[in-house]
């Protein structure tokens, strides 16, 4: 692989062990994928943040790269952490738990990390643009800077993307190069989309279908898909298949110049119905409805404001989000609007990285097809999955009763 006089000097350790242990992991991804040199990159995003999946081995292994002198040199946020680092207490995070999150923390910091903990940064101001080299590692977030604002990022696992951050590069490979944004599966949708939840349910069935590649949508319907319903469809896709980009036409920024050439295999998609029906439909107690995979917007938390306003909850209903998100909210009188249900605007976290067991939580309804994927296996949960009605009205009852609500 070339290197810059830059990058050797870094790689043998001129500027120290921490950049020295840095350079070695980004050179060493590249050469496994066959890269041919680095590239500059402008953000990083650092997934594998929550002291429930790093352990005390983690948060030793970050400390000890902070003490090397290891530091960001280009801006980079954080994915969500195990608790809501504000008002944990409040809302029944361990103690003991909550210690070794704010330890885990104070070694990013010490890393130059931002403190923004969240799965959307594109939604807290950090928004690449188009052609831009990032690096990224949380798979929802990747599909959305590689599909909804055309950036450029692999997949990256939550160490590459930490030393990406710290040399400023990332190897050039994969959806770095023009050639491999091009499609390699169509998608015929021949079916209504509607809500956001219809476009996790069509990630999901792409992804089931389709593992791994870059896929281009065609329909009638997707014309009017708006940056909420996109954001669903990427999260959703992310999960089933190692698809990082879509092109959705007449949408996407690159599905003009990347409009599908030659023969290539087509997935025709009539119905959303079998998707519906592979998750559990049996009716169940629920003991916490979650929306916020991923964590939600301005817009969609006025959404959610207006869609609770006067109700009075029978379980709890946590909307995870950024925290900047929430002190806006707070400033616009929505967060009140919200509380007053007793829903709660739960920030920094998401139920998939936060200790929901060790705080009685044995149920939960969601309209994300990312929650409902990842939460079984994460936090041991029983879940139910539909629309943001359908959520919203199963926190005013605490009941899931099956049936036709599925559909
Ligand atoms: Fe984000 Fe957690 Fe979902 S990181 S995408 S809210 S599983």
């Amino acid at each position: 692989m070339y290197l810059t006089d830059e990058e050797k000097a870094m790689l043998e350790g001129a500027q120290g062990e921490g950049v020295r242990k840095a350079m070695e992991i980004v050179t060493a991804l590249g050469t496994v994928y066959g890269a041919e040199r680095l590239v500059p990159i402008e953000h990083a995003h650092v997934a594998g943040v929550s002291f429930k999946n790093l352990g005390d081995a983690g948060l030793e292994f970050l400390r000890n790269w902070a003490l090397q002198g290891a530091w960001a040199r280009v801006p980079a946020t954080l994915n969500p952490a195990g608790l809501d680092l504000s008002r944990w207490r409040e809302l029944g995070f361990p103690e003991e738990f909550a210690k070794r999150q704010r330890a885990v923390s104070s070694a990013f910091a010490a890393l130059g990390l931002e403190p923004i903990y969240t799965c959307t940064p594109y939604h807290v101001g950090f928004i690449p643009e188009k052609g831009q080299h990032i690096a990224w590692s949380e798979s929802s977030a990747v599909l959305y800077a590689n599909s909804v604002l055309g950036a450029r990022t692999n997949r990256e696992g939550g160490p590459g993307a930490l030393a990406a951050a710290i040399v400023g590069r990332t190897a050039a490979y994969g959806l770095h190069l023009d050639e491999n944004r091009r499609p390699t599966h169509i998608v015929e949708v021949k079916c209504r989309l509607e809500t956001p939840s219809d476009y996790g349910l069509l990630g999901y069935l792409i992804g089931t279908e389709i593992p791994g590649g870059v896929v281009y949508l065609r329909g009638k319907t997707l014309g009017s898909a708006t940056e909420t319903h996109l954001k669903a469809l990427g999260a959703a896709l992310a999960t089933g298949s190692s698809i990082s980009l879509f092109h959705v036409e007449g949408v996407t920024p690159e599905a003009d110049e990347c409009a599908p050439s030659g023969d290539l295999p087509v997935m025709p998609i009539e119905t959303l119905d079998e998707a519906r029906k592979a998750f559990g439909t049996e009716p169940l107690d629920i003991d916490l409805v979650w929306l916020g995979c991923p964590h939600v917007s301005r817009e969609e938390l006025v959404h959610i404001a207006g869609l609770l306003e006067g109700k009075e909850l029978a379980t709890a209903l946590w909307i995870t989000t950024a925290k900047s998100i929430r002190d806006w909210a707070t400033g616009q009188g929505i967060l009140e609007t919200i509380e007053a249900s007793g829903a709660r605007v739960v920030a920094d976290t998401c139920v998939v990285v936060a200790p929901v067991e060790q705080m009685g939580v044995k149920t939960m309804m969601t309209n994300s097809r990312k929650g409902a994927y990842f939460a079984p296996a994460h936090a041991h949960l029983q879940v139910r999955y539909g629309s943001l009605e359908q959520c919203i009205k199963v926190a005013v009852t605490g009941r899931w009763e099956g049936g036709d609500e599925t559909t």
